[in-house]
């Protein structure tokens, strides 16, 4: 099984929690992570020393390779200038060169997509026919078995609460391109509440004998949760299978300064039979 530690919305700046990053750095190398991935607001302004923290608290996290994306927050807001120039100058610079980016580990493809929209949108995202069109050459040629995962900040499908939070404009074209695509899973952030489900329950599309897994990461260390992570912090832990996809999704707790699984799901992978037994997380 292929392990995946995903977090999100750090927001290194005045909303980052110290004590809460602390407990999620002595827990993850306990979860044995092959891949991290990080889907987007690694900071609160896009400043400079945020993203220098940013840098420092990935480099203390298990040296397996990552998944990182930005977010509308690692993009200037009020120095305009810049965003309008180089919004994600500082984003390149401390965390990663590219922005639409392919990864290959054994067992999957990750496609990592910028969703940011700095000269069209302040805080919802875009996704571009010619991102749809990047996926489509990234998982050419994947192996059989490899999971087809894609990674971006802004939500296709909503959360399902009474919050309304809109989806990204043309999201229906890129979640039907991603069912074409063969994509398994889709992760997320930016909602700072988790949602954990599968497409269909939002979003039927035109296969409906195979949705795609959803999996929103609520804020990992900032005090800005939303919804039912009000003042809360939480990620995911998902091991891909062959045949199943395991997700547990963490919550922190102050009784006992650290993170405990609040809920557990499991899907077969999109179009397969179901015949693995699923292994216990931890
Ligand atoms: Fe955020």
């Amino acid at each position: 099984m292929l392990r995946l530690l995903h977090i999100s919305d750090l927001h290194f700046g005045p909303p980052y929690l110290d004590r809460v990053g602390e407990a999620l750095l002595r827990l993850a190398p306990e979860l044995r992570p092959d891949v991290v991935v990080v889907s987007g607001d690694l900071t609160q302004r896009a400043r400079r020393e945020q993203f220098e923290a940013a840098r420092s608290f990935l480099d203390r996290l298990p040296p397996v390779p990552r998944v990182v994306v930005p977010g509308n927050h690692d993009v200037p807001l009020y120095r305009v200038a810049e965003r309008v120039m180089n919004p994600l100058g500082l984003y390149r610079e401390y965390i990663s060169h590219e922005i639409n980016a392919i990864a290959r580990v054994d067992g999957a493809v990750f496609v990592a997509l910028d969703s940011t929209c700095p000269r069209q949108a302040i805080s919802n995202g875009r996704i571009f026919r010619s991102q749809l069109e990047f996926c489509a050459r990234a998982f050419e040629g994947a192996p059989p078995d490899a999971a087809r995962i894609v990674v971006a900040h802004h939500h296709f499908a909503p959360a399902p609460d009474f919050e309304r939070n809109q989806v990204m404009p043309k999201a229906k074209r890129a979640m039907n391109a991603f069912v074409e695509l063969g994509v398994d899973m889709i992760l997320g952030g930016h909602l700072h509440r988790a949602y954990i489900g599968n497409s269909l329950d939002i979003y039927p599309g035109n296969h409906r004998d195979r949705g795609i897994i959803i999996v929103q990461c609520g804020t990992t260390t900032s005090r800005r949760g939303r919804a039912r992570e009000r003042e809360k912090n939480s990620f995911n832990m998902i091991m891909v299978g062959n045949q199943v996809v395991h997700i547990s999704h963490y919550m922190y707790f102050e009784e006992g300064d650290g993170f405990q699984p609040v809920s557990r799901h499991f899907f077969p992978r999109p179009g397969r039979l179901c015949l693995e037994q699923p292994e216990e997380p931890r």
